[in-house]
This record gives structure tokens, C-alpha cells and sequence, in this order.
């Protein structure tokens, strides 16, 4: 049974796709593969160059590469490490890493660790760029707990057409606490990378800021529509949303309940049994399946419950292929929430946007580099109110802050549903909706961003600047 919660976040998510769909014109859609022909990838998980007592170095480079989104058509994309999507970070907590980025691209760019607690001059903030031919050094001293992190492309104005044509990828961090649970591990877990892409003809990307809906290949991993062979047994799933501007709802078509364990910032305190999940751009939800319950030989399909118009349900397949013992499961507590403080600053944050003069604003106005928006002070609790008011030319929005992972207080003055209300570095707000969280930043002065996520509207200005003192 799908539950009312489920039904509204799976109807709050075709909203969208409405919404989005009105608005631009709709492109050709790339010629449909036969469902289910190619097997899912798995990015390879990169390894260090050097591994030293205090911090592993990687090395990667940004290039062009060709790859295969369709079956038996190529397509240029842009990569890290010639992989789309790039290579898998494997990181533990309290243990450095080092990663320098050697730009092969012939534009610049700038990389960012999505949901890390990192200082200033690694945040790959929009200024902070790599020029071609040039590489920089980025350092992630993960201090902050076990979480599904990825990285992408953050040049300033050039992040969404980046972001389009390949960059970005996982960086999967764990920690000590979460190791010693009986969570499934190995091969048995899993990132699954969901994203969208124009396709000519000619397999190359169509990017236009505007035209979402004109996105109708929707892949996992790199490929559309692919199947993944599975052990009758449990599985743990990273599930990313790393669509420019896509939201997902994502279910198992049969209905069959699953679980999930941990959202943006990491494990929930409590699991959560579903039938859905839905994913707002840069979101992720960590699941566990139990393909236990099916005998080898069947299938599940893994449906969008918001497609866009026209578009298929199907996003992939698993099918079952033998039995296996399985020594995991799913642990009644997973991890604490610490309480949050008591707040001693308020901010409001209104996200408009005008789909007439092409404007998306923060508080009535477009990011600009050379000023600072807000102020706050390491250390201090801080309460954010964001609002997308109901206008006549509404959209739907997302939130995201760079540095803290952040708690939703109440949504539209209701208590966040439980997926909801662990760790979080970025929501998703439909016209109407108000959305109150607490973030508290507790280390790292300087310069950093926050924007709405759809990729198109931060790219076309809507994004703010803070200055964080001591
Ligand atoms: Cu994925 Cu500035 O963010
Ligand atoms: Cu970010
Ligand atoms: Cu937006």
C-alpha cells in the first residue's frame, strides 16, 4: 500500500515534471532503446597515488572521453578520469584525502564535494577556478560523519552545462560506528547515479538551460534503462539524484516495501519502511532491498512515479539471478541525531523566479561574485526559513548550502516526515511551501555559496554569497 505521505511526495514530484514540461518547448525525444539491454556499470572505485599514515592522494583528470549513454551510439561527454560518471572516492572518517584535479578541458573548472564539511580554499567555490592546463590540489579532512557524497563541477555560470555534460560522480564516506553495523557491504553495496540528457540523433548531448523536460533519457550510472543482475538477498542502494534539474519518485513497480536507512548527510536515526523515495536534484537516499523475497528468475523494475509526459515509467531492472547467503541486516537504531542547539539567529530566504524575464532570485536578487549576502558566525545556531511563495509564474525550487549539513525543523508548520528529518544539505519546495531548518557552521571561516540546485536556475543567477567569521 502506498502510503498518503508517499502518495504526496510522488504527486508534489509529478507536479513538477508538470510544471516543468509547461514551460519550454518540448525537443524530439531520443529514439527509444530496447528496454533493459545493457547491464549496469558500476563506476570503478579510483585508487590512490599515494597512501601515506595521514591522508591517501588521488589524482584525476578532467577530459573529454566518448561513451555509450544508448546501446551502439557514441556520445562525447565530459569526465573526470575519462569516467561518466567519474570513478567512486571510497573514504573512511578521520582519514584525509587529497585529490588533484588536473584540468584537460578547454574551458575551466572548479570542483565541489556536495554535503562535505571542507575548508574554504577546497570548497571549489564558483571563483576558485582551474584553468585548462592548470590543476589544483583539493583537501577533504572528512570530519563529519559517514555519508553518500558527490562531487561535481562548480565554475561559476558554466556549472550546469558541466554538471550536463558529465561532471560528477560519488564519494562514498564511512565511518567507524557504521562499519560495525550489519549493514549489507562489498559488493552488495551499491551507488546508482540517476541523471537526464537530450540526445541528438547522433548520440551527442543537446544542452539548453531551459528545455528540462526535453530530457527524456533518463540513466543509471552512465546508461539508459540497464539492467542489474542481484543475489536473492539484500542490497544496499546509494541512490543519487544527479540530474541538472530533474525530481524523481522512485519506486519498485510491484509495490514491495524497502527501506530507507540514510538521506543526504547520512544514517537516519531510525530506518524507514516505504514503497518510495523521491529525489529532488543533488539529493540522495541510501536504501536497502531485499531481493530475498523473490526467487532466481524473477524481475523488478525500478519505476519513476513522475515521468515526464510521454516519457517511460522504466528506469531499470533487477533481475534475480541466484541465492546467497545473507549475513546482513537492517538494525532497529542506526545513529543518533545530535540535538540541535538553541537558535540564536534567524534568516528568511524567498526563491523566486520569473519565467518571463528569465530571472531566479534569492531574496530578490542574482548571485553576484562581489557581494556578500549574509554573515555567519562559526559556532552560532542559526535558523533558515525558505520560501518559494505561489506566484503566478511559480516553480518548484530546491536549497542547498555549502559547508554544514543542516535539520529541517517543520515543513509548511508540520514536523518533517522521518526520511526527512536526519541530516540534510539540501530540500526540495514546491510553490507555496515554507521550509524551516537549523544549520549551525562549526568550522572553516570564508567564502561560500548557497543556490537552489536545479543547475539551470543557479547557473542563471540564483545563488547566494556568505562570509563565515569566527
Ligand atoms: Cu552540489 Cu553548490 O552544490
Ligand atoms: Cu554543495
Ligand atoms: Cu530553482
Amino acid at each position: 500500500m502506498l502510503s498518503r505521505r508517499v502518495l504526496l511526495k510522488a504527486g508534489a514530484a509529478a507536479g513538477v515534471a508538470g510544471a516543468l514540461s509547461a514551460a519550454p518547448p518540448v525537443r524530439a525525444a531520443a529514439p527509444a532503446p530496447d528496454p533493459f539491454v545493457v547491464r549496469l556499470p558500476v563506476p570503478p572505485v579510483i585508487e590512490p597515488v599515494l597512501r601515506t599514515d595521514g591522508f591517501d592522494l588521488y589524482r584525476m583528470t578532467l577530459r573529454e572521453a566518448d561513451t555509450r549513454i544508448l546501446p551502439g551510439v557514441t556520445t562525447r561527454v565530459r569526465t573526470f578520469d575519462g569516467h561518466f560518471p567519474g570513478p567512486t572516492v571510497r573514504a573512511v572518517r578521520g582519514r584525509p584525502v587529497l585529490i588533484q584535479q588536473v584540468n584537460r578541458l578547454d574551458h575551466p573548472v572548479a570542483v565541489h564535494l556536495h554535503g562535505g564539511h571542507v575548508p574554504q580554499p577546497s570548497d571549489g567555490h564558483p571563483m576558485d577556478l582551474i584553468e585548462p592546463g592548470a590543476a589544483r590540489t583539493y583537501y577533504y579532512p572528512n570530519d563529519q560523519p559517514g555519508a553518500t557524497l558527490w562531487y561535481h563541477d562548480h565554475a561559476h555560470m558554466l556549472e550546469a552545462e558541466n554538471l550536463y555534460r558529465g561532471l560528477s560522480g560519488t564519494y562514498l564516506l564511512t565511518d567507524e560506528e557504521e562499519e560495525r553495523l550489519p549493514l549489507p557491504r562489498g559488493r552488495y553495496d551499491i551507488p546508482l547515479m540517476f541523471r537526464d540528457a537530450a540526445l541528438a540523433a547522433d548520440g551527442s548531448l543537446v544542452y539548453d538551460v531551459h528545455a528540462m523536460a526535453a530530457r527524456a533519457t533518463l540513466m543509471v550510472n552512465g546508461v539508459a534503462r540497464p539492467y542489474l543482475p542481484v543475489a536473492a538477498r539484500r542490497y544496499r542502494l546509494r541512490l543519487v539524484n544527479s540530474s541538472n534539474d530533474r525530481v524523481l519518485a522512485l519506486r519498485l513497480a510491484d509495490g514491495a516495501e524497502f527501506t530507507q536507512i540514510a538521506s543526504d548527510g547520512g544514517l537516519l536515526p531510525a530506518p524507514v519502511r516505504t514503497t518510495a523515495v523521491a529525489l529532488w536534484p543533488a539529493e540522495r537516499a541510501e536504501i536497502v532491498v531485499d531481493f530475498g523475497t523473490r526467487r532466481p528468475g524473477q524481475q523488478v523494475v525500478l519505476e519513476n512515479l513522475a515521468p515526464y509526459p510521454g516519457e517511460s515509467a522504466e528506469v531499470m531492472r533487477f533481475d534475480v539471478t541466484h541465492r546467497a547467503a545473507d549475513p546482513s541486516r537492517v538494525p532497529e537504531r542506526l545513529r543518533p541525531l545530535p540535538e540541535p542547539g538553541r537558535p540564536q539567529v534567524e534568516r528568511t530566504f524567498t526563491m523566486t523566479s520569473d519565467l518571463l524575464h528569465d530571472r531566479y532570485l534569492i531574496n530578490g536578487k542574482e548571485f553576484d561574485m562581489d557581494r556578500i549576502d549574509i554573515t555567519p558566525r562559526l559556532g552560532v545556531e542559526e535558523v533558515w526559513t525558505v520560501t518559494v511563495p505561489a506566484d503566478a509564474y511559480a516553480m518548484a525550487h530546491t536549497f542547498h548550502t555549502h559547508l554544514a549539513q543542516f535539520r529541517v525543523l517543520d515543513r509548511n508548520g508540520q514536523p518533517p516526515a522521518p526520511e526527512e528529518a536526519g541530516l540534510k544539505d539540501t530540500v526540495g519546495m514546491m510553490p507555496g511551501d515554507t521550509v524551516r531548518l537549523q544549520v549551525r557552521f562549526t568550522d572553516y571561516p570564508g567564502r561560500y555559496v548557497y543556490h537552489c540546485h536545479m543547475m539551470g536556475h543557479s547557473s542563471l543567477g540564483m545563488m547566494g554569497q556568505m562570509e563565515i567569521s569566527r
